[in-house]
């Protein structure tokens, strides 16, 4: 008699599992923590659309965690730092908070400098549109992979370097009195100029050209925003598919991973050039093994493979 029962709702779920498959496409975002510490995702849903929860929780470091979004879903993605309560119980981060004064951020944002993955899912052509901005600043290296894509370029975005290092002085926010920046500004939050913040006068795509500043994000991280208009190298679209969103990336990250089959993107998802020569390639803030560390290893045991014979 249990043996029935157990059969017959068994039956009921399989039935109503592929009953939803056939009829639901809901799109997943993977929220992976690749730090060495422990990161507070936040996320704020657009106007208008059903809201997508946890606003905010906290996810250890080698972990992952993932949401089901609702159809149409858009909204934006980031990870807070370096957060505690205080005496009171207030909860508050170092970069990035929401302000809500809890773990989740319930309608909040992300206060800048904040790396931010944004999305529209569903939208033109049922396209799901999706970018990385640096446009309100930087706090850790992030990168979107979508994966199972049925159309669309669907290419990886993201910015894999740790810029917390190689932040320019005018723009780097550092904890106390350390030189260790935790995150860097965008020049319009830094200066509030509007030809940084392509405000007042520069208002378009015509008159709000990249300066110098955005140009730092840009070099570094080829495919994220690097201000307002940056659209052009910046948006991406992908049909059908779930996304992971790492945040502190290998800076390697294995062509697998990145399923190398449809590269539509024209800019280079890592600068080499970035990430062999300038500053901006170590990284003890976001948790990453500077890249120096390891090139000098290879250079060693090369030096050592050498010298071998002739002893
Ligand atoms: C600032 O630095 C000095 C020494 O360099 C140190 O004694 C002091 O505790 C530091 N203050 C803070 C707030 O970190
Ligand atoms: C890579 O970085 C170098 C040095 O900052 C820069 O001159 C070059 O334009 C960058 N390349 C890309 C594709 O952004």
């Amino acid at each position: 008699m249990d043996r029935l029962l157990f059969f017959a709702s068994n039956l009921t779920l399989l039935l109503s599992f592929s009953f939803l498959s056939g009829v639901v496409e809901s799109t997943t975002f993977k929220l992976v923590n690749n730090c060495r510490h422990t990161i507070w995702p936040g996320i704020l849903t657009g106007a208008d659309r059903t809201v997508l929860t946890p606003t905010g929780f906290t996810l250890l470091s080698g972990k992952s965690k993932t949401l089901i979004a609702p159809t149409a879903w858009s909204g934006r993605l980031w990870a807070r730092t370096l957060c505690s309560r205080d005496t009171s119980g207030k909860f508050s981060c170092a970069t990035a908070d929401c302000g809500s004064g809890q773990v989740q951020c319930a309608g909040a944002g992300a206060i800048p400098p904040a790396t931010l993955a944004e999305f529209t899912l569903n939208g033109d052509q049922g396209l799901d549109f999706y970018d990385v901005s640096l446009v309100d600043g930087y706090n850790l290296p992030m990168l979107v992979v979508p994966r199972g894509g049925t159309s669309g370029g669907c290419s990886p975005t993201g910015c894999l370097v740790d810029l917390n290092v190689g932040c320019p002085k005018a723009l780097k926010v550092a904890l106390g009195n350390t030189s260790d920046g935790v995150a860097c500004k965008s020049a319009c939050e830094a200066f509030g100029n509007p030809e940084y913040c392509c405000s007042e006068g520069f208002a378009t795509p015509d008159t709000c050209q990249p300066s110098a500043f955005s140009l730092f994000f840009k070099h570094a991280c080829p495919r994220s925003y690097s201000y307002a208009y940056d659209d052009k190298t910046s948006t991406f679209t992908c049909t059908g598919a779930d996304y992971m969103i790492i945040f502190c990336p290998a800076p390697y990250t294995s062509e697998k991973l990145l399923g190398a089959r449809r590269e539509a993107a024209e800019l280079p998802l890592v600068n080499k050039t970035t990430m062999y020569g300038g500053r901006a390639s170590g990284g003890s803030s976001s948790g990453l093994v500077p890249v120096q560390i390891i090139s000098c290893a290879i250079a060693i045991i090369a030096a050592i493979l050498m010298i071998w014979p002739c002893s």
